[in-house]
């Protein structure tokens, strides 16, 4: 054989072990890409669908745009040695992260796989979480989490509890910077709670979702009540009793398109006004049925989610917290292509007052609407705040401050709708000109006021009333004189306190103008580190 034929031979040999190991390095890539996408084991799998869950892929499938998933971080795994996990290391660890896109703008998410280790959280799972979020803020694009693990790695002790410390770190320095939505769909047990209620929006899945601070065990160990996971912290508790659930589902599917309506409204970060869609709604369209909704007597019942959907784009609307402190009303919608807040009374719970629940709910969603420069609409329709030691004791002073405070620290455009009437503390605090509404309009049939007047003329006439001959008809004639002379708009119009009287059919025609003619509204900020609210 000669020199130059052996060293062809050799160069040949080369080149196949080359052309193996290649091959060998890409079937090494597909495997470990495979354990990653399949997670732990087909039983694994198998459980979390007998628990009523998809998998993590699953969920990330519904809620991104078809193939534009970026997984970053597949490959980490924990270094922890203690009780045997060592050799239980799945990729990972526990928790899948990257981005996507939603209607084609990019999202950054977390989402726990539960199938691996429970989806409890030890350091390295820690460390990709606080990854992404840096990631989001860096990239000023919405963070999305999907929460479905078991807390803190009780395996990894106090690291854990750690990397919970740098997630609510960054929750608080990514509030009001971008948009963070939390969708419960397991459980989401002890501290790691905290993190959702850090964030703008929570969802929760009837039978799949379980908050709480304890759970059950702990419960019946403290304080020997029994009570089941779904009763102490089920997605119902949570949107109807204790507010923690912005929005509540009957499976992961329907809640998981609804993220995604959701983000489609919102601005990818602060800087950024929410998208504006063209539609094909009239802006002019007349609001000819809503005198036959809204009844003339003032203390006649009606659902003011009929008057919203008359005024908006299409009818559509998505209410906020809406089984929570139902005697007001915060949704988001368009008019005009324009996405805004509306915070309304509702006469037909509790004849619209505002409580402590109430109050609480209208000045999150106010100060929400704030830092995404969602404009925001008030329909007021109110009679007061709700009086009783119950509500005194428990603080309804401070609780009501946190509304006033909301609405008087926002900068974005604010138009108040009086549309029945509005008595007393409670009509100012339901933004009115007096405390920065830009624009103020009321309906004709209106009733502005320091109370009713009944109530009124029993104040300032009873005397007169009390030493009449005829008292019943001295009270109805100062009553009727009392209306007559201050409960209509045009005392609070020719006061300037209300901007325009307005034909209800002419609502939303109004509504639109306006918030055109306030869409570049500039408010420069006091220069201060923050203000000291009643939060
Ligand atoms: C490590 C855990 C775990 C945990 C569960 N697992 N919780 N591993 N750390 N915290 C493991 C289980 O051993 C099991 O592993 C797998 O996850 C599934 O758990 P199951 O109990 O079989 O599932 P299920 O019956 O559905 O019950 C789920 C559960 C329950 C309700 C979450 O596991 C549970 O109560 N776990 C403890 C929750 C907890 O106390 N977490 C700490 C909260 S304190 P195998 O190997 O069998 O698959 C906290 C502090 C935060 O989070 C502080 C922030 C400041």
């Amino acid at each position: 054989m000669s020199r130059d034929s052996h060293d062809e031979d050799s160069e040949s040999g080369r080149g196949a072990e080359r052309e193996h190991a290649v091959q060998q390095s890409a079937e090494e890539l597909l495997r470990r890409r495979d354990e990653i996408v399949e997670g732990p084991s087909p039983q694994a799998t198998e459980q979390q669908r007998a628990r009523g869950k998809l998998t993590v892929r699953e969920r990330l499938d519904i809620l991104l745009d078809e193939n534009t998933f970026v997984e970053i971080q597949g490959h980490r795994r924990h270094s922890s040695t203690a009780f045997g996990m060592q050799r239980r290391r799945p990729a990972g660890d526990g928790v899948v992260t990257g981005w996507g896109e939603i209607e084609g703008r990019t999202v950054f998410v977390y989402a726990h796989d539960f199938r691996a280790l429970g989806g409890s959280l030890g350091e390295s799972h820690a460390a990709k979480i606080h990854q992404i979020m840096d990631m989001a803020e860096a990239a000023g694009a919405p963070l999305v989490s999907l929460n479905d693990g078991s807390g803190a790695r009780i395996q990894e002790g106090v690291n854990a509890l750690a990397g919970y410390g740098g997630i609510f770190r960054r929750n608080v320095r990514l509030s009001g910077v971008v948009p963070q939505i939390s969708v419960i769909l397991g459980p989401c047990a002890g501290g790691a709670a905290y993190s959702p209620a850090l964030t703008d929006f929570v969802f929760m899945v009837r039978g799949v979702s379980r908050m709480f601070v304890t759970g059950p065990d702990v419960v019946h160990t403290v304080t020997a009540e029994s009570i089941t996971h779904e009763q102490l912290g089920g997605a119902d508790v949570h949107a109807e009793s204790s507010g923690v659930a912005t929005f509540v589902h009957e499976d992961e599917r329907s809640c998981l398109r609804d993220v995604r309506y959701l983000v489609s409204l919102l601005p990818s970060n602060n800087q950024q006004l929410p998208p504006c869609e063209g539609h094909d709604d009239p802006l002019d369209r007349p609001n000819d049925t809503l005198t036959g909704t809204v009844p003339a007597d003032s203390k006649q019942s009606y659902d003011m989610n009929d008057v919203i959907a008359e005024i908006v784009d299409d009818g559509e609307y998505i209410g906020v917290h809406s089984q929570w402190a139902r005697n007001v009303i915060c949704v988001l919608a368009r008019v005009a292509g324009h996405v805004v807040g509306i915070v309304a009374n509702q006469p037909s719970v509790l004849a619209g007052v505002l409580d402590i629940s109430a109050s609480e709910k209208a000045s999150r969603f106010v100060r929400l609407c704030d830092a995404f420069s969602i404009p925001l609409i008030t329909l007021v329709d109110i009679p007061g705040f709700l009086p009783g030691k119950n509500q005194e004791h428990k603080g309804i002073i401070r609780h009501g401050a946190k509304l006033l405070y909301a609405y008087c620290s926002a900068t974005v455009p604010r138009i108040q709708v009086i549309i029945r009437k509005a008595y007393g503390g409670a009509y100012i605090v339901m933004d009115s000109g007096s405390i920065g509404a830009d624009l103020s309009f009321a309906w004709p049939n209106n009733e502005i006021a320091v109370m009713g007047a009944e109530a009124a003329a029993g104040v300032i006439f009873r005397k007169e009333i009390e030493n009449s001959s005829e008292p019943e008809e001295t009270r109805a004639a100062r009553t009727q004189e009392y209306r007559d002379e201050l409960m209509h708009p045009y005392y609070a119009a020719e006061h300037g306190l209300v901007d325009d009287v307005i034909d209800p059919a002419e609502t939303r025609r109004v509504l639109a103008r306006s918030l055109k003619a306030l869409h570049a509204k500039a408010a420069p900020l006091a220069q201060r580190k923050h203000g000291n609210g009643p939060m």
